[in-house]
């Protein structure tokens, strides 16, 4: 955030600067989503939507598991939220009581140990490395598990790897926290931004995770605020009366916008870019370890890269400092996700067009030759 907000500044004064560190797409919100959301605002009719969300938005979540992923649920488990962040936190909130532990990877997504600090629990964060893709395995969770675990948190694909879970340790992982009487999450919010791989929801292995996704990203409506979880169904009713004291219910405009999102017509857009996204990856990649940036697992989805810059420095927040300062290219010090190796890595996301991300490229390369002189 200092980083940015130091790039902001820098752009204040006249400097050019290419982002490589934001973390959203860079596609305007789909006409049909605008257009539905124009429609209901043009009424007035803007009330409390129920606290779980709009039916027909949650049954067009529930058709959607169905047709994206042959996956049958239950509307009534599908809890509609403000993003993934306000899912993220209900499901750390009724999750966690005082002192119990948090299972998650480091490096990964900070709010959620942030979260998980903020209910008086504690994130038990476990170093994964280029030797997993950058996920936890069966086997690290089974070896970190202890008395006071009460939950594994997971992202598939990741955020800063882009790289995603393969699905027997995503079944086994559930199967374990099922057994140990513990609890699963899973957030899906980059589902729909991966390049080729297969991949399905955490829901085809167990009926006992929660799922958390997002308008956000794939959807490209990172400033509606909103996302949704599905839950185990004993659960609903916790997560409805913590809903109804804390927000009483997501944005209603936004509600009604997204029904429009899962139109065919919407979805050709969303594919269209997602086609984009693998465009930039594909470019990106080669021409970061061109550069001297060690990428040993190649970033399966979501809009990140995360790069190993140990060749070129020996501390990637000075690092980027310095980049940003002397080449006007902002992008994110591993710091930022947690403290395993974070000195020694970068993420760079492509939220910008080939033509920038390579502008961005050739200032790296030619900082980085300045800097060996
Ligand atoms: C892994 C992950 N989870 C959750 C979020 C929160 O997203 P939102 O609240 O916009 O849905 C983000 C945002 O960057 C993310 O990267």
């Amino acid at each position: 955030m200092e980083l940015l907000a130091r790039a902001q500044a820098l752009e204040a004064q006249g400097r050019n600067i290419v982002h490589m560190e934001i973390g959203e797409p860079d596609f305007p919100t789909a006409k049909p989503i605008c257009d539905a959301g124009i429609g209901i605002v043009a009424t007035g009719n803007l009330f409390y939507t129920p606290a779980l969300g709009l039916p027909a938005l949650r049954e067009a979540i529930a058709q959607f598991y169905r047709t994206r992923y042959g996956v049958t649920v239950s509307p009534s488990r599908i809890i509609v939220t403000s993003g993934a962040s306000g899912a993220l936190l209900l499901a750390i909130a009724v999750l966690i009581d005082n002192g119990d532990g948090v299972l998650m990877a480091d490096p990964g997504y900070p709010c959620n140990r942030n979260f998980v600090r903020m209910m008086g629990g504690i994130a038990d964060e476990i170093a994964v490395g280029a030797d997993t893709a950058y996920q936890l395995t069966p086997e690290l969770v089974a070896e970190r598990w202890n008395v006071r675990t009460r939950a594994v948190m997971v992202a598939s694909p990741s955020n800063p790897t882009g790289t995603l879970m393969p699905a027997a340790a995503m079944g086994a992982i559930a199967a374990m926290a099922q057994a140990r009487g513990g609890a699963m999450s899973v957030d899906e919010i980059y589902h729909g931004l991966v390049y080729g791989d297969e991949y399905t929801t955490a829901l085809r292995y167990s009926e006992d995770v929660f799922v958390i996704n997002s308008f956000s990203k794939y959807f490209n409506m990172t400033g509606w605020r909103l996302g949704w979880m599905l839950v185990p169904e004993n659960y609903v009713r916790e997560f409805e009366k913590l809903s109804q004291n804390i927000y009483l219910s997501a944005p209603t405009p936004s509600q009604h916008a997204a029904l429009a999102a899962f139109t065919p017509e919407t979805i050709a857009i969303l594919e269209g870019r997602r086609a984009e996204f693998r465009a930039r990856r594909d470019f990106l990649v080669p021409a970061l370890r061109e550069a001297g940036f060690r990428i040993p697992v190649e970033p399966q989805g979501a809009f990140y890269v995360y790069a190993d810059c140990s060749a070129l420095c020996d501390d990637s927040f000075v690092f980027a400092r310095d980049l940003l300062e002397q080449a006007g290219v902002a992008i994110t010090p591993g710091a930022d996700f947690g403290a395993n190796a974070a000195a020694r890595h970068v993420r760079f996301a492509y939220t910008s067009a080939v033509p920038v991300l390579a502008e961005g490229v050739r200032r790296i390369g030619e900082f980085v030759r300045q800097r060996a002189l």
